[in-house]
């Protein structure tokens, strides 16, 4: 399932446009704090899908019958671009554990890339709900090798997967792999460049949020 959250105007898609702008986009601050509150608005989005009981609780005046979370999810990010996205995931979901996975492309002469895993820091993931943030959906295939190298750790039993811009090719072949994902993005765009940048975009994400990196 894919949800488009600029398909409605709402805040999202102020903050979309916001990232998006080169003007916007010379105040690194305001760019990862828009990538921030697009996760923090998706994962309250998600929290209406997550199981819930009924608890009471003792107020100075008497008892409260209320909505409560029954199980923490685990909250994963690909380094260095995932971490504003999941800087806003974690403010709401704030009992959540973590993992971290680093990825990166390999870049070839001939302009080609390949996706390089290298690092995972993870709790249990047998039987958990996990919230994966990627504030680029570009071909997908960072997302699946990551997705595959999650599963290592354990068989979890919902995955929602959080982005600022998703490109169309790159759904499909997440949604290919992973039929059962629930893909939350600010919005949707159609092309993407043989380098893997997503038009029209906006431009390298992990660059905007933390600087110009040397290439590898
Ligand atoms: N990663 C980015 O930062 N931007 C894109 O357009 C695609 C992948």
């Amino acid at each position: 399932m894919v949800i488009n959250l600029s398909e409605q105007h709402s805040l999202i898609s102020n903050w979309v446009s916001e990232l998006r702008d080169v003007e916007v986009q010379n105040n690194r601050m305001r760019f990862r704090r828009n990538l921030e509150r697009i996760a923090e608005v998706i994962g309250y989005e998600i929290s209406r899908k997550l199981p819930w009981e009924n608890r009471e609780v003792t107020t100075p005046m008497g008892m409260s019958s209320g909505k409560v979370m029954t199980e923490q999810p685990v909250l994963a990010t690909i380094l260095r671009a995932g971490l504003a996205m999941h800087n806003g995931l974690l403010n709401y979901f704030d009992k959540a554990d973590n993992a971290f996975i680093s990825a990166y492309r390999k870049h070839h002469p001939d302009g080609s890339f390949e996706i390089r895993l290298e690092y995972i820091s993870c709790p249990e993931l047998d039987g958990r709900i996990v919230i994966l943030s990627d504030p680029m959906l570009a071909t997908g295939s960072s997302l699946v090798k990551t997705i595959e190298f999650l599963k290592a750790e354990g068989d979890f039993k919902e995955l929602h997967i959080v982005c600022a811009i998703a490109c169309t090719v790159g759904i499909e072949y997440v949604l290919r792999a992973q039929p059962k994902a629930t893909i939350w993005c600010g919005d949707i765009d159609d092309e993407i460049t043989a380098k893997g940048y997503i038009v029209p975009g906006l431009g390298d994400a992990g660059d905007l949020a933390y600087g110009v990196k040397l290439q590898n």
